[in-house]
């Protein structure tokens, strides 16, 4: 029998959680904070004068909150009245009693599972937005993603320009042709996350077409030939079945330079032929800093159609395969959710049955590498499918660049050059220099 590893902590001195906690998240307040400050002006002029008291009763809420996680104090039930709001205060309440059972307290900003309280984290500043009078769409995120974008436009247009002569009408017929250097480009778009740096977009250059070339020797597994062989190919040969039922599922990360590349590894799979509908899957509510809600997706199509010739065009195809419902974007409240995936099934059975009608699923970037894995402290050589544990609705394919303590499925030989350079340091977990490219899940039809 597998044992379950037991999951990361803040309360650990030393480990990447620990200085998340201590601090990553009160610098990423104090921005949103100085953000908000600076802005007021701007913002009651967009929004009209109740924003002036909006803003104030916000920046109440975050002050408190700064305090809240540098004294370590238990965590609140959420108070506005949101659909999930019952769900994480019935989660709160169970782990209570769990701590009066064992006569401790771990409900806290240090010492509750480090998931659970980085969500509760995310969660806890949209509630402060949520219950205001005007501003509840305001996405105080929304800069750092703009930025994102506009600091990486070289590397946009580049790769759009790459994806072109691929797809066009008259490519010569070759199957697979940029298919690797299309899931890298999404891939190493996952380094430009901005929660690493509390908001401050990382140096550029990193998944420009060249840079992700040079970093193969980064990636610790590379499943992409498998990947082909087991799951895309067979998708290939289904092309023209009736009914069709060839959906690929996309579930994003961050938005800017990372969603440029997801957006178009859709567009490469439905025009090669791969599949006929992909799903992206967004948040709902502003997330994790760079996440793609709604308006990040909508503003990024807006800003390709006017960058660039070949931006332009991409652009274009991409509103057609929208408008003609190839391209779904969709935003589930579970992936806004504090739950390891292998709870999706009795958590949100119906979005685990939509799941099921996919030929494959792409989860992007670390936080959802660490919900597929229950961000764990599993071994290394343990198997990516036990640290799945039954989280297989179809064919899961995860893209990340490392950035928290929890992997899972290395080789033999990868882990001990790993030792041999780094010996007991465990910097290459959350550098964001290193990668996975891993298969798991169900087994393709
Ligand atoms: O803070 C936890 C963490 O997983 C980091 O390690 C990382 O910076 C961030 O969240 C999110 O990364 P990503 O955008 O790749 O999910
Ligand atoms: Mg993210």
């Amino acid at each position: 029998v597998d044992k379950i590893a037991p999951k990361l902590n803040g309360n650990k001195e030393g480990t990447f959680a620990y200085t998340t906690v201590k601090d990553r998240w009160p610098k990423i307040v104090t921005k949103l904070v100085d953000l908000l400050k600076t802005g007021i002006k701007d913002i009651v002029t967009d929004i009209g004068e109740e924003a002036d008291g909006d803003v104030r009763s916000i920046l109440e809420v975050l002050s408190k909150l700064r305090y809240l996680i540098m004294t370590d104090k238990p965590l609140e039930n959420l108070i506005d009245n949101a659909d999930d709001a019952m769900m994480w205060n019935g989660m709160l309440q169970e782990l209570r009693e769990h701590d009066m059972q064992l006569e401790q307290e771990t409900v806290t900003w240090y010492r509750a599972d480090w998931l659970f309280v980085e969500c509760y984290l995310y969660r806890y500043i949209y509630s402060a937005v949520y219950s205001t009078v005007k501003m509840r769409e305001f996405d105080y995120f929304q800069t750092n993603k703009r930025d994102s974008f506009t600091d990486h436009i070289g590397q946009i247009e580049e790769s759009c320009a790459y994806l072109l002569p691929i797809i066009a009408e008259d490519a010569p017929v070759h199957e697979t042709f940029g298919l690797a250097t299309m899931i890298k480009m999404s891939l190493w778009g996952n380094r430009a996350d901005m929660s690493l740096t509390g908001g401050d977009n990382l140096t550029l250059e990193q998944s420009s077409m060249n840079a992700s070339a040079q970093r193969d020797k980064f990636i610790l597994v590379d499943n992409i030939h498998e990947l082909t062989a087991r799951v895309l190919f067979p998708l290939l040969k289904r092309r023209g079945e009736q009914p069709a039922n060839r959906r690929i599922d996309i579930v994003l990360d961050n938005a800017g330079v990372e969603l440029v590349g997801d957006l178009l590894l859709a567009e490469y799979f439905i025009s090669m032929g791969f599949a006929d509908q992909v799903h992206l899957h967004g948040k709902s509510f502003p997330w994790f800093v760079s996440d793609v809600t709604r308006g990040d997706f909508n503003w990024t199509l807006e800003q390709l159609q006017i960058n660039g010739e070949s931006c332009s065009k991409i652009a274009e195809r991409l509103k057609q395969r929208i408008a003609d419902g190839q391209i779904i974007f969709e935003n589930h409240r579970f992936w806004t959710y504090p739950h390891a995936y292998c709870d999706m099934k009795t958590v949100c059975p119906d979005l685990y049955e939509e799941l099921q009608t996919s030929s494959l699923a792409i989860f992007k970037g670390d936080l959802n590498y660490r919900k597929l894995v229950g961000d764990r402290d599993w071994d290394l050589d343990t198997s990516f499918n036990t640290a799945l544990r039954g989280f297989e609705p179809c064919p899961v394919f995860a893209l990340r660049t490392l950035k928290a303590e929890t992997v899972a499925g290395l080789g033999k030989e990868v882990i001990n050059e790993l030792i041999r350079q780094y010996d007991e340091d465990n910097s290459w977990m959350t550098s964001g220099e290193y990668a996975v490219c891993q298969l798991g899940g169900a087994a393709p039809p």
